[in-house]
């Protein structure tokens, strides 16, 4: 055990212990407890494509447009892709520098401390969780329109819950999230596998999209490119922005502030190059492959979405298009039902990837945080064959495949934002502080103009975080408030951090 701590301000009691580097990369050692190393740059790459694009691109581009920011909808693109990169190097120098699993929650332990380390890890919880639920969801919800086409019809009961139909049991979502859990288990290189034809496919649907689409844009569409601010039917109460209540201004919808209200919205389309940080500890070379594969899926999906949204909103009046399936119904009111089917066939394929990856990233921060002792220790031993941690891998999926049984996407959706926003201010401040602390560690990538790019990176996300709904803000404080009694009912004195010295 590295004697750092004990020359440290911060004691064993203390609320900001922090485990060092090293010893976290010594737990990943050992055996009962270590995740097989299989994954390559470009296998990083393709996980990152792989949960980046989804629900967000094939069906909130729609809303934002049609409520938010008409064809403006590419520069919310633009403003969360930027708020993304911002974190993203951040993330990279981090991952790079601590290769173990666990994300954002294991670079805070390394950096702020215990108590800032399970906030983290606890919003990462809620963040994967719900992420995993919506886009299964959203992922039911085309194989519905393609049963449909062919005729077959679920009953209304098990059909999932819409605002016209009301309540109905997601039975699709449900046994989605049951089969992915059980392909998890039996491990990682089945599952890369896997991943591989899927991103094709989903890479190919949203390339025909744009290449397709292009000769069907009428450029009157574009006018006007950014509508004029509407003020919100009945103020909009907790619906609105923070920042609009905050600041007292009557809350609109388009105009300027529209785009960053959209941008607050699409940030879901990006949420996933994180992940591919929490592979950490089960990469080759990490310090090489983790920022290439951070990077490079980012800047990949954004120059996509751009694309999209500009074709998109090209080929149909923005007031005009759908919210269920925006960018399969843009080929239908053109006349061209046959891209229409095969938008939805690849959107329906790409988000099963899209599911699986994110609830791949929620066990593996459950796994670490159980290694830690902070959650009961059962849950981190590796399956004896797989190598997988199956216990928390099972217990996570039946509790999110309920989850995904009931509820609906867009109460869901705002909530994941704001958790992983919450995510990139903590990330961003933890590579500042173990410059100071730790200015020692190998770092194969170091983010440019610390402090000033993670400043620029907190204030970006900040900033995203007041344009989301106060009511969203509201129950992120609650789950939140529910975590630290959690850790300090049980994980403060299970910690093996704080029982080891
Ligand atoms: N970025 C992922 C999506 O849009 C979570 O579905």
């Amino acid at each position: 055990m590295s004697t750092q701590h004990d020359t440290e301000p911060s004691g064993r009691h203390s609320l900001f212990r922090t485990k060092t580097v090293e010893q976290s990369i010594q737990d990943t050692e050992e055996p009962d407890h270590a995740l097989k190393k299989s994954l390559s740059a470009l296998d990083l790459t393709v996980f990152g494509v792989g949960v980046i694009i989804g629900t967000g691109i094939f069906v909130l581009t729609g809303a934002v447009a049609k409520n938010n920011a008409g064809p403006a909808t590419a520069l919310a693109f633009v403003v969360a892709g930027v708020v993304c990169a911002l974190a993203a190097v951040c993330y990279a120098e981090f991952a790079s520098t601590v290769p173990v699993a666990g994300s954002a929650y294991t670079f805070s332990y390394a950096s702020l401390g215990e108590l800032p380390a399970w906030i983290i890890g606890w919003d990462l919880v809620l963040e994967f969780a719900l992420a995993t639920a919506v886009v299964a969801v959203g992922w039911s919800g085309y194989v519905q329109s393609l049963l449909d086409n062919a005729g077959w019809h679920l009953p209304h009961a098990l059909a999932g819950t819409d605002a016209e139909e009301g309540f109905g049991f997601d039975l699709l979502a449900f046994l989605l999230v049951l089969l992915l859990t059980g392909i998890l288990v039996l491990g990682m290189k089945l599952s890369a596998r896997v991943t591989t034809v899927v991103v094709a496919i989903k890479v190919a649907v949203v390339l025909i999209v744009i290449i397709a689409g292009a000769f069907y844009i009428d450029s009157a569409n574009y006018s006007p490119f950014i509508p004029k601010a509407e003020e919100q039917p009945s103020g909009g109460g907790l619906n609105s922005p923070l920042i609009q209540l905050m600041f007292g201004y009557a809350p609109t919808n388009f105009g300027v502030m529209g785009i960053f209200t959209a941008a607050s919205v699409v940030f879901f389309a990006f949420i996933g190059f994180d992940i591919v940080a929490t592979a950490a500890e089960e990469t080759k070379d990490p310090q090489r492959d983790m920022p290439r594969g951070i990077l490079g899926s980012l800047i990949i999906c954004t120059v996509l979405y751009v694309a999209v949204s500009i074709v998109v909103t090209g080929m149909q009046k923005y007031t005009k298009l759908t919210v269920d399936a925006p960018l399969a119904d843009a080929f239908k009111a053109t006349g061209h039902p046959f891209y229409s089917g095969v938008i939805s066939f690849g959107a329906a394929v790409g988000l099963t990837t899209v599911c699986m990856i994110l609830l791949l990233g929620q066990t593996r921060v459950f796994f670490a945080m159980s290694r830690d002792g902070l959650l009961p220790r059962v849950f981190s031993h590796v399956h004896p064959k797989f190598r997988t941690p199956y216990r928390s891998t099972v217990l996570l999926g039946v509790i999110i495949a309920i989850v995904a049984g009931f509820t609906s996407i867009e109460e869901l959706a705002s909530l994941v934002n704001i958790g992983t926003l919450f995510a990139f201010v903590v990330v961003a401040i933890g590579v500042v502080i173990l410059r100071r602390t730790r200015p020692d560690l190998p770092r194969s990538f170091r983010a440019p103009l610390v402090p000033w790019l993670p400043a620029a990176s907190v204030l970006a996300s900040l900033w995203l975080m007041l344009n989301l709904p106060a009511e969203t803000w509201l129950r992120f404080a609650v789950w939140m408030a529910v975590g630290v009694v959690v850790y300090f009912v049980y994980g403060r004195a299970h910690s093996r951090l704080g029982n080891s010295r």
